[in-house]
């Protein structure tokens, strides 16, 4: 199935310090590691290792070429990826010692989009498929329109959560995707067992994946709900988790398997990323994920419903 996954590319900076620099200081950093990140790109390749054919869609700019680069090797098309003068968005990470961060993040390209741009992506893209979007473009509420105007189902994952999620058109979406912290700030509740109720009230119709960490995924998919535990396994790196969580979900979905087998695919990609290091780099191959459940190494738990 494709997937138009119009979303951010980011290049991260990481410095390795012995402590933050402070105002007036300059810094010796001995170490600099660069990473292609962006929820976009962490998702495309997500959706991709699942097994969709995916198409990721925006700007790159000047200095995005490794970024490009890590898309193909990943099978990830690049043809609706527009160049532009400016520069991609990037992050420059402090970590200290203590292995503490501090983070300055430009989002560059990622929030240059004009609507123009936005047009000739979704003519690249044509009238077959799923569009899965993030929140760290610009004009994702003319982004929503668009895709809803041309009859694609939409997927957007509602991170990082700011104020801009809630200016979209959230009823014109076939799915949301949130974690816990997403959910509590777009429904206004304190309860994490509260977050479905409300959001199915406000907006009748929309189907619900929300992913709850250590403690395993919730939905509600066509008004009924569905509840899985996550795999009890040891945990290096949960960085990664929830995009491996929703790439996986939204391939199975889209090859019209069962929602208790998404739930349970998703959930066996998602413990198999947080044993490892990194972010795009730490999503398994769908392969992997069906030798994992093939060879029961994994306890996979059942989904449950819940009235
Ligand atoms: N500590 C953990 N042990 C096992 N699985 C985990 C753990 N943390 C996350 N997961 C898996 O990853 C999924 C997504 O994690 P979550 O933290 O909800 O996403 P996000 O990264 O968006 O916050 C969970 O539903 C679960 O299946
Ligand atoms: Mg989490």
């Amino acid at each position: 199935m494709k997937i138009l996954n119009l979303g951010s590319l980011n290049i991260d900076f990481v410095y390795q310090m012995d402590d933050f620099v402070r105002p007036g200081e300059t810094k010796l950093s001995e170490e600099l590691n660069l990473f292609c990140g962006g929820k976009g790109l962490n998702q495309s390749i997500a959706a991709s290792r699942a097994g969709c054919e995916v198409f990721h869609g925006g700007l790159v700019g000047v200095d995005g070429g490794m970024l490009i680069e890590k898309l193909q090797e990943n099978g990830v098309s690049t043809d609706l990826i527009i160049p532009s003068p400016g520069r991609c968005g990037n992050a420059i990470i402090q970590v200290n010692s203590k292995g503490e961060n501090c983070i300055i993040l430009y989002g560059g390209t990622n929030r240059m989009l004009d609507k123009s741009d936005v047009d000739r992506i979704f003519d690249g893209f044509g009238s077959e498929g799923a569009v899965l979007l993030q929140n760290e473009v610009n004009l994702l509420p003319y982004i929503i329109e668009q895709a809803h105007t041309r009859g694609l189902p939409i997927f957007l994952n509602a991170a990082p959560m700011d104020e801009r999620v809630l200016e979209c058109p959230l009823d014109k979406l076939d799915w949301l995707m949130i974690n816990e912290v997403e959910g509590r700030q777009i429904a206004g509740c304190e309860n994490d067992s509260d977050i479905i109720p409300i959001l199915r009230e406000r907006y009748p119709g929309l189907n619900i994946l929300l992913t709850l960490g250590s403690r395993g995924a919730a939905c509600l998919y066509n008004g009924e709900r569905h509840s899985i535990e996550a795999c009890r396994v040891p945990v290096t790196d949960t960085t990664a988790a929830g995009d491996t969580f929703n790439g996986y979900f939204m391939a199975c979905l889209l090859e019209g398997r069962h929602i208790a087998e998404c739930l349970q695919m998703a959930t066996v990609a998602a413990s198999i990323c947080v044993g490892r290091e990194g972010a795009a780099d730490s999503v398994p191959l769908r392969s992997e994920v069906e030798a994992i459940i093939a060879s029961g190494e994994i306890c996979v738990p059942n989904p449950v419903m819940m009235l």
